[in-house]
């Protein structure tokens, strides 16, 4: 018999991807999917997935262990948001209600306001602040489903303040059920005191920045904006070079409101992931899949700024790049932590199947963050990330959509969200 702490029963479908890599081409689609489903867990691993008949058989609890009944539920794997800019100070409604009247977000940023209003507040805002900040935002992707996701510094735009937004990710994060990946986003921005000299800026990254970020292990990739309003490919490539040199993995910000040649980069400096991806090129994509570089889209961004031009979700497919979805959580193009939403914004507006983009936000995700071995899927040996949805089936998690879903969410083969709210003692101050 196999011993479990914790199983959910009664499962009117579980559906997940499985493998330890990322899923490809027509694959991206396969996932496994099984009615009248059972899954049961032994400290924090998965231990069995499979039909509630085999589980009866299978299955003992050990003494205190429980069963949780999913009847008319949906199990899918915990969302993983493989983009955010978690730890910032200060929304920018107004700048959005600009927007709404036509002001775009390019003349918004060129005026000092987008990034650099967001790095005035972040600045100001004190360490503790700025952890309590990150533990809410966390708190509410927990809610939400996510189990898993990547943070990035770079509203801090200097050493001291850099290190600060790292450090809030780390204290925010202390204890949480949601798992998080930190990324070093110095190049985000030319800050405001050294717009005359972007190479000064550039060489504190390299010079300061880097060196005390990994000596502190407060970061695990470094990721750059590479746009006419922040760095050149050129810039880009030597904090990253320098980045890959100080044992930080490497991200881009490429290609999102024109070809800069950001795919291309993030392909010739063997990136984890390229994202945003509006405008690649055709040689941009072929790049990335040669590269084994995983394409991150950020539907809810590319809505919300109200573009035009959406990423090429299909030819990034067909070409074989590993596609994955995140929010890009910001107060600028994309203030919501909410993956369910990314969800119906990759099929409705870039065309997934709903199976596809089940993936992209699990498996190929935590591909993209280098955790795919360990999360992104309901297998036995992996950890037991997975979360109970309150429809019948996994189509209903884009058809029905805006409404409320998540019922139940388990993080490490425990329970931290029951009926929809956080229980008490999930996150350990
Ligand atoms: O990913 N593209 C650059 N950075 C963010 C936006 C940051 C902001 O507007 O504050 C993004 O969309
Ligand atoms: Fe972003």
């Amino acid at each position: 018999m196999i011993e479990a702490d914790l199983a959910v029963a009664g499962i009117s479908e579980l559906a997940t991807p499985e493998g330890r890599t990322a899923r490809l081409g027509s694959d991206l689609g396969r996932l496994r999917t099984v009615r009248d489903a059972a899954v049961a867990c032994n400290k924090g691993r998965v231990v069995f997935v499979g039909t509630e008949r085999e589980f009866r058989q299978a299955v003992t609890l050990t003494p205190g262990g429980r069963t949780l009944d999913a009847r008319g539920a949906t199990v899918l794997p915990g969302f993983v948001d493989a983009h955010t800019h978690l730890p910032f100070a200060g929304w920018r409604e107004s700048e959005f209600n600009e927007r709404l009247q036509g002001a775009t977000y390019s003349q918004i940023a060129a005026r000092g306001g987008g990034i650099l209003a967001t790095v005035a507040a972040t600045r100001a805002a004190s360490l503790s602040d700025l952890a309590l900040l990150t533990r809410t935002r966390l708190d509410a992707m927990i809610l939400l489903g996510t189990t898993l996701a990547e943070a990035k510094s770079g509203y801090g735009l200097s050493t001291e303040a850099e290190i600060k937004q790292l450090e809030a990710i780390r204290d925010g994060a202390a204890g949480h059920p949601v798992e998080v990946v930190p990324t070093f986003l110095g190049a985000h921005t030319i800050p405001k005191e050294l717009r005359d000299d972007r190479a000064r800026y550039v060489d504190e990254i390299v010079g300061e920045m880097l060196p005390e970020i990994s000596k502190r292990k407060l970061a695990r990739y470094a990721d750059a904006f590479v746009d006419a309003h922040a760095f050149s490919p050129t810039e880009a490539r030597r904090v990253l070079e320098a980045a890959s040199r100080a044992g930080l993995g490497v991200r881009l910000h490429a290609d999102q409101l024109a070809d800069d040649g950001g795919a291309l980069l993030a392909a010739e400096l063997h990136a984890a992931s390229a994202d945003h991806l509006e405008h690649v090129s055709a040689e941009g994509i072929e790049a990335l899949a040669r590269a084994g570089t995983a394409a991150v889209l950020l539907p809810a961004a590319t809505f919300f700024l109200m573009s035009q031009v959406k990423p090429p979700a299909r030819r990034l497919i067909d070409a074989g790049v590993a596609v994955a979805i995140a929010t890009d959580f910001n107060p600028g193009t994309c203030p919501t932590e909410a993956m369910g939403t990314v969800l119906e914004f990759a099929c409705l507006s870039l065309g997934l199947s709903i199976d596809e983009a089940i993936a992209a936000a699990t498996l190929n995700a935590a591909h993209a963050l280098g955790r795919a071995d360990e999360v992104g899927s309901i297998e036995v040996g992996k950890r037991a990330d997975f979360v109970i949805h309150a429809v019948p089936n996994r189509y209903h998690m884009v058809y029905r959509f805006g409404v409320r879903r998540v019922r139940t969410v388990i993080a490490g083969g425990k329970v931290v969200v029951e009926d929809g709210r956080l229980l008490p003692g999930a996150v350990n101050a």
